[in-house]
């Protein structure tokens, strides 16, 4: 496996690769759900390259960007477990060298969900994402759906500016109790970790309502409820909307209910689809 921490480095490589390249991009401190996109990655790939680099353009002021947990040694033994050929580890300077005046403009849907309690978040993702994909001129690449507002953002910037890939979508790895596998769990206490399987015990009873048609406020207050009344958290949002278009329209084929949940020292986020037959 090839650690690779410049650009350069990445760009004469990625030139000796005639075949299929599958592209994870991550933030490290890897779990089973990152595990999942590599996986489906060396499957459907001839060589597949991992990134780890905590952006420091998708952090807003006052989040957790300095003590965002990091283990590059154990990232590495795991990528090399799992037959990655390529991990791109790249500093700061080395991503940000240049003061760009240039941004993108995520759109609507950038206002929704995360968006409007992380303003500016998209935008670092999307400027991230898009270097990361011109730099690794990748033939597939894999994003999670526990992520589901930036899947779909990303999906959106891949049609709008004919990135020449395939984005895959990789459903949530969730822990025995539910809770979805992320790098931040790790800042739970043992109490907030228990009351954390909540989150999703909720979002499928909401789901049982959409199913049996219940009204849209009715099922987000009946979430909401669950949530506030089984956690020591505070709930950012509840919202029902359209997936991936993230409308709100009611009798959606495809919706999306969604939370973000703040505890202590970790703000989390889980969703579900819901299709309509
Ligand atoms: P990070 O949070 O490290 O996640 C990297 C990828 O792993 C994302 O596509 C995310 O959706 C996926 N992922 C995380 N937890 C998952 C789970 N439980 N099940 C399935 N997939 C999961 O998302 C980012 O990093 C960054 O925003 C990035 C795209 C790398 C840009 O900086």
């Amino acid at each position: 496996m090839k650690l690779l921490k410049t650009k350069q480095q990445l760009r004469a490589w990625r030139k000796e690769q005639s075949g299929p390249v599958g592209f994870v991009p991550t933030m490290g401190y890897l779990h089973e759900g990152h595990a999942e996109l590599l996986k489906a990655s060396v499957e459907q790939n001839d060589v597949t390259v991992l990134s780890i680099f905590v952006n420091p353009t998708q952090f807003g002021p006052n989040e957790d960007l300095d003590r965002y947990p990091r283990d590059f040694e154990r990232d590495q033994a795991l990528a090399e477990s799992l037959g990655v050929d390529a991990i791109f580890y790249p500093s700061v300077e080395e991503m940000y060298s240049t003061t760009t005046t240039l941004s993108i403009q995520p759109g609507a849907m950038a206002t929704k969900l995360c968006g409007a309690s992380r303003p500016g978040h998209f935008d670092g993702v999307l400027q991230i994402v898009t270097k990361l994909f011109h730099i690794v001129q990748p033939t597939n690449a894999y994003f999670g759906q526990k992520d589901a507002q930036q899947l779909a953002l990303i999906e959106s910037l891949v049609e709008s500016y004919d990135f020449p890939l395939t984005v895959h979508r990789i459903p949530t790895v969730r822990e025995q109790d539910g809770l979805a596998k992320s790098s931040r769990n790790v800042f739970l206490n043992n109490k907030e970790r228990k009351e954390a399987a909540v989150l999703f015990q909720a979002l499928q009873h909401g789901k049982e309502l959409v199913e049996s048609e219940a009204r849209t406020d009715d099922v987000i207050r009946s979430v909401k409820a669950m949530i506030e009344t089984n956690t020591s958290g505070r709930v950012d949002y509840v919202e029902l909307l359209s997936y991936p278009n993230l409308e709100v329209q009611e009798n959606a084929p495809l919706s999306i209910l969604a939370t973000a949940v703040f505890f202590t020292k970790a703000r989390l986020i889980d969703n579900i689809l819901i299709e309509r037959v």
